[in-house]
């Protein structure tokens, strides 16, 4: 059992390292080294994450890797190649063509999945490994392992939605990037994160689809008992545009610097929902404002949120403190 799954491990490092000296050293991965050369992947950064390209053949790592001695069971197994039938036969065809690879790396750095993104235009835009037996997408962190450092040592994580995202922001600087790869934050990711530190920045992509993901990320976070920030971005923009475009600096200073801690962004957020001018829609927002507060665990915390409030809206103090205590006693 041990033994297959480090012939398995073995697989996946063995391909990993080809597809990075194909990006790296030969002519098939020309076009792949332009592609990322104008995203502004330095060649120390691609050599840091071990990026690589897999040329656009149904049968190059498929052959290589027979010859090297893995099975087609075993590369079927990790999900490098796929299966079809062909009049009654099995055939096998690589499972990544033509697209710029991301290693997938555990705790330890060993490469258990891929995420390939194609070049330019087209659908999917990325795809990754299957749930294999040694990857478990809602388990997983990707970058964890390198920087766990910079996380124990600045005691604060930054959430990111992608593999460029992570790259860009360590690119920067930024190394205390993770990321969930699209997916929906889960509680297993997050208690991973909370084991390394309490603080978590969230700096998904500023669209509707990264909101919705930042609503729904900072309540399983806070859940798994973390102080949440949140890093906003100028519209339409994800954290490596806005590198590209603003720089390192700006990106440090005013972007994860400037992240507002959770309630002051769930209050923010909610207010766009109404039109603060009309007085009826400037009451439901101070109901459903004071429903936020209430659910905090700290008095203090509370305090201070209606305080501001209090002072926004021109109401008195105490009668969001009476109105707080009847949503917190309708609760119990
Ligand atoms: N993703 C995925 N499959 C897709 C699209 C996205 O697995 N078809 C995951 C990837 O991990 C990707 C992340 O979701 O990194 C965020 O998606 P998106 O914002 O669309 O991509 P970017 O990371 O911004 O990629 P790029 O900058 O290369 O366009
Ligand atoms: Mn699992
Ligand atoms: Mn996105
Ligand atoms: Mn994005
Ligand atoms: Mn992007």
């Amino acid at each position: 059992e041990e033994r297959h799954r480090l012939h398995l491990l073995q697989a996946m490092d063995l391909a990993g390292r080809l597809y990075h000296h194909l990006l790296t050293e030969t002519d098939h991965g020309k076009e792949a080294r332009e592609y990322l050369r104008e995203r502004g992947i330095l060649p120390e950064t691609m050599a840091q994450f071990q990026i690589g390209y897999a040329p656009d053949s149904y049968h190059f790592l498929h052959p290589f890797m027979k010859r090297r001695g893995f099975s087609e069971e075993v590369l079927a197994e990790v999900g490098l190649i796929s299966e079809r039938e062909r009049r009654g036969k099995p055939s096998y065809f690589d499972r990544f063509r033509g697209r710029i690879m991301f290693p997938i790396q555990d705790s330890q750095g060993r490469v258990i999945a891929f995420g390939a993104r194609i070049l330019g235009d087209g659908r999917p835009k990325y795809l990754n490994s299957p749930e294999t037996t040694l990857f478990h997408k809602s388990h997983f962190l990707y970058n964890l392992h390198r920087a766990r450092k910079g996380i124990r040592t600045k005691e604060q994580a930054v959430l990111f939605e992608g593999y460029m995202d992570v790259i860009a922001a360590w690119q920067a600087g930024l190394t205390t990037g993770v990321a969930t790869l699209g997916t929906a934050l889960t509680d297993s990711q997050a208690r991973v994160i909370r084991r390394n530190t309490e603080e978590v920045v969230i700096c998904y992509d500023s669209d509707s689809a990264g909101f919705s993901a930042t609503v729904r990320g900072m309540d399983v976070l806070k859940q798994a008992e973390c102080i949440v920030k949140v890093a906003q971005l100028p519209d339409g923009m994800d954290p490596d545009d806005y590198i590209r475009v603003r720089g390192a600096d700006a990106f440090q200073s005013e972007v994860i610097a400037q992240a507002v801690p959770f309630t002051a962004f769930k209050l923010e957020s909610l207010k766009k929902e109404f039109n603060l001018r009309d007085t009826d829609d400037r009451m439901s927002y101070l109901n459903q404002a004071v429903n936020i507060v209430a659910e905090l665990p700290h008095a203090i915390e509370r305090d201070h949120y209606l305080r501001r409030l209090s002072e926004e809206f021109r109401v008195s103090l105490d009668a969001l403190k009476q109105e707080q205590r009847v949503v917190a006693s309708k609760k119990r």
